[in-house]
């Protein structure tokens, strides 16, 4: 069972005069909620197995700190890391969905439909519900790179796509920004780029590391599949050096297509946010990958379910997780 404490929770508790906040493993505390216990000076104390850890000093979650954004290994060499893609039209689905799977997945992705409707608040809403988590904002970015960058970084994102077709100007004001920001990086998105490698090169020249390559939803909807001759290109921009996410369609049918390949990243989302049981899909999809590449030897043994529970005393009606509560129950009706 998991309890979340939001900043209104927070605001609760310095109403009632707390001094400290004593959480456990199963307690996860927001970003904004650590701000503001931290601007109150009042310290977080982590109880593991019976023992204490004073935690004020800690300011923000690790991957907001900076975090290299790196793959885990097994005894095989890479382990791919998993992407969920939350592809949807508004935040509380998208909000509940993340903190349903997130346990299964790597990187969280505020998909570019969502980032349309949305904006940034729903960067926000969901590094708040997932703030040790990874995540990508997929703006694919045509122009203004900087400023771009920018706001996807400033609501908390740790990666901003930019889409294959941009001038280099716009993909060297972006990365530029990124350097600024330990930890932040740029990806180039091959959606509709006819000569990937031709242009890898180039984007390699600029300082460009990551790439995703890409079956197109409107591409696989007229019939378009995985083939050879998709293969043969990734390994070649793996050869250039590229840390290569590959997306389009994925299922863990799929995934063994691609078994062999030095992949950095895997997106899936309609197989995990449409499927009728999304946390087992999750995990499947991570688990196919895992019986591929190998089991990260940093893994933690699988334990039972646990079903996300939102904080019972939370009284913050109009936040992003009880929205996303409410959200659930709908969905279940
Ligand atoms: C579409 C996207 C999607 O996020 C990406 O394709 C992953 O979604 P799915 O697994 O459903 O294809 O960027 O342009």
């Amino acid at each position: 069972m998991r309890t979340f404490y939001s900043v209104q929770d927070i605001e609760d508790f310095i109403a009632q005069g707390i001094t400290q906040l004593v959480i456990d493993g199963n307690t996860t505390v927001t970003g904004p909620a650590r701000d503001l216990l931290r601007l109150n000076g009042i310290p977080i104390i982590e109880e593991t197995n019976g023992r204490t850890m004073n935690n004020q000093a800690r300011t923000a979650p690790p991957v907001q700190q900076g975090m290299p954004i790196e793959t885990p290994v097994s005894r095989n060499g890479r382990v791919p890391m998993l992407q969920l893609a939350l592809d949807y039209i508004s935040v509380p689905p998208a909000v509940a969905m993340a903190v349903q799977v997130q346990e299964f997945v790597d990187i969280i992705e505020i998909g570019t439909p969502l980032i349309k409707v949305a904006g940034v608040e729903g960067v926000k809403a969901i590094r708040e519900v997932c703030p040790d988590k990874i995540i990508l904002a997929d703006f694919k970015t045509p122009d203004v790179g900087g400023l771009e960058a920018q706001l996807a970084f400033d609501a908390g994102a740790d990666i901003v796509s930019i889409i294959g077709g941009a001038t280099l100007a716009t993909v060297k004001e972006a990365l530029k920004v990124a350097n600024e920001r330990p930890g932040k990086d740029i990806v180039m998105e091959c959606t509709g780029v006819r000569d990937i490698v031709g242009m890898a090169r180039e984007w390699k020249e600029i300082g460009v590391t990551r790439l995703v390559y890409h079956r197109e939803w409107d591409a696989q909807a007229a019939g378009r599949e995985w083939q050879e001759e998709d293969k043969r290109i990734i390994q070649e921009i793996i050869n250039m050096g590229f840390k290569v996410t590959v997306t389009g369609g994925l299922t863990p049918e799929l995934i063994p297509f691609f078994a062999g390949l030095d992949v950095f990243i895997f997106i899936c989302g309609r197989a995990i946010h449409q499927a009728p049981d999304p946390r087992a899909a999750a995990k499947r999809m991570r688990d196919t990958i895992w019986s591929i590449w190998g089991r990260p030897s940093s893994a933690a043994a699988t334990g039972p379910a646990v079903q996300p529970v939102m904080n019972q005393n939370s009284s913050f009606s109009d936040s992003f997780v009880d929205r996303a509560v409410d959200a659930l129950k709908k969905q279940k009706e």
